[in-house]
């Protein structure tokens, strides 16, 4: 691993329209919501946020509208000490994603349309290079072309910086991109659409990641929610539990809280079991408020909790 401790967060940045209301509406219908708020979001950025907030050294590569939207995601960026040397500008502008809460059953369902973010191009991340080539670790998701992930996931790889891929939302993958994954996180319904296998429970978790590994993924850490992890590669079959942190509020942005820690422990040296129970932590504080990126732990915070906690 390099001696720079660097994280490199490749992803999108979009503002969040979070509209809570009692009950979905069904098609037609129009429903008094009980609040309404505009904060920044896109899994990238959030990753990033969660893992300067948990201690990392944290840059990210992404694309922004010279508009309202995308001087949050600056001003943000400054407050959070991320390194934006490398964010993208363009003339269009940034994207949004509605993102609607039903308060009742603690559900959501989220339009993204990532704007800005989606026009970064592979020139754009290449002039990252040596910036991502000295880093520790490589994180990105799904909401950028998958073409730009699987070239700055390619270039980490060829420098040797540990790559993690979040993929999510769940899409379809080239086989390409598997081989690129130090560390693949997806979710029960992620893991499930990429291979075919139902994940509800510990031994269907096993048999997507054993699927996952055999399309060349070294590590698989499989989030199952309040259920924790479940973690497999070659030496390596665990269940981490989830870090209870109190009652939960909203679950938005959960994974990225997950994976933004999950990165600062990896970039600390944490082996895999100590890093999942790390992030585990990370995401079991950030589900008892509400947000995403605002919602996101700082480094004691995430001490204290796991200091509170028996290892399970
Ligand atoms: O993972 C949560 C994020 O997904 C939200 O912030 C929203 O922007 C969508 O990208």
């Amino acid at each position: 691993m390099n001696q720079n401790n660097r994280i490199v967060v490749l992803g999108s940045f979009v503002a969040d329209l979070a509209f809570h209301v009692e009950t979905l509406p069904v098609w037609g219908e129009t429903r008094m919501g009980s609040s309404f708020a505009v904060g920044p979001g896109g899994k990238g950025s959030n990753q990033a946020v969660a893992a300067a907030r948990a201690g990392g050294n944290v840059c990210f590569v992404t694309k922004l509208g010279q508009d309202s939207f995308g001087e949050m995601a600056r001003k943000l960026y400054r407050e959070e000490g991320i390194d934006t040397g490398f964010i993208a500008s363009t003339t269009h502008p940034t994207g949004a994603a509605a993102i609607i809460l039903d308060e009742k059953r603690g559900e959501n369902a989220i339009i993204i349309v990532p704007g800005a973010c989606f026009e970064i191009t592979t020139d754009e991340v290449d002039r990252a290079r040596e910036v991502i080539a000295s880093s520790s670790i490589l994180v990105a998701q799904l909401e950028l072309p998958v073409s730009v992930v699987e070239h700055g996931l390619r270039m980490a790889r060829t420098s040797g910086v540990t790559t993690i891929l979040n993929p999510a939302p769940a899409l379809p993958l080239p086989e390409s991109i598997y081989p690129l994954c130090d560390y693949l996180t997806p979710n029960e319904s992620e893991a499930a659409s990429m291979t075919g296998i139902i994940v509800d429970d510990l031994a269907g978790a096993e048999r997507a990641a054993d699927a996952l590994l055999a399309r060349g993924v070294r590590n698989v850490a499989l989030t199952m929610g309040a259920n924790g992890v479940f973690l497999k590669n070659r030496n390596l079959t665990a269940h981490v539990p989830a870090v209870d942190a109190g009652a939960v509020v909203e679950t938005t942005g959960a994974g990225d809280a997950f994976n933004g820690g999950f990165a600062v422990a990896l970039a600390e040296g944490k082996d895999f079991r100590e890093a999942a129970r790390f992030a585990c932590a990370v995401a079991g504080i950030s589900v008892t408020r509400r947000g995403t990126a605002p919602s996101m732990p700082q480094r004691d915070e995430v001490e204290a909790l796991l200091a509170s906690t028996p290892q399970g």
